[in-house]
């Protein structure tokens, strides 16, 4: 039997505490491959820490059950590029997702079956449905950490190999000190 199980959460900061709480963090040696300028990647410290993940998992990954997670995304570039999470899509390919916005500002990019790509705006208050057959990343475009809740699926599970070969169809960089969407086809 699952018991209800309670951890802490801060609405401010995002925080999440509690025994059951999971935590990890992927730094850019982790993230290898995945931005345009690789000349600049490689002269960066490969041990920052670009982003944590905290996760209230403690259904396990059961069919009916939800996870609960936060994502800190640091803020900085690689080149023009923003920081972004590797980004996945659900091994249950029909499982969708929640993302809401709670501190900081950033770019939620989604890329469907058909590989074409959305782009939305993450800011405090913003909330995002990710639909099931869609891959999804998040990138920071602002000074500050970028805090995005979300709540998924327990059994969804993630696919990093299925876009790892191709990527996103788009990236977030800056230009003139914004962030725009650049097409890859136009790299
Ligand atoms: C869960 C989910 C988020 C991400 C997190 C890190 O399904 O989408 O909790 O897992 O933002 O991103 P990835 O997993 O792409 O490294
Ligand atoms: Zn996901």
């Amino acid at each position: 039997m699952i018991l209800p199980s309670q951890a802490s959460f801060s609405p401010s900061n995002g925080r999440l505490s509690g025994e059951q709480v999971n935590r990890a963090v992927r730094r850019l040696k982790d993230l290898r491959g995945l931005f345009a300028d690789e000349a600049a990647f490689l002269a960066m410290d490969p041990e920052q820490i670009v982003y944590e993940v905290h996760a209230h998992d403690a259904c396990g990954p059961v069919e009916g059950g939800l996870f609960f997670g936060v994502s800190t995304l640091f803020p900085g570039k690689v080149g023009q590029e923003y920081f972004m999470t590797k980004g996945h899509i659900h091994e249950r390919r029909n499982r969708g997702e929640y993302y809401w916005g709670i501190e900081g500002r950033g770019a939620l990019v989604t890329m469907n079956e058909r590989r074409e790509a959305t782009v939305a705006v993450i800011e405090p208050g913003s909330l995002h449905y990710v639909p099931g057959n869609t891959a999804h990343r998040i990138a920071n475009t602002g000074n500050v950490p970028l805090v995005v809740g979300a709540c998924w699926p327990a059994d969804a599970g993630h696919d990093y190999d299925a876009i790892a070969e191709r990527g996103f169809p788009v990236r977030i960089v800056e230009e003139n000190g914004a962030p725009v969407v650049r097409n890859r086809e136009d790299e």
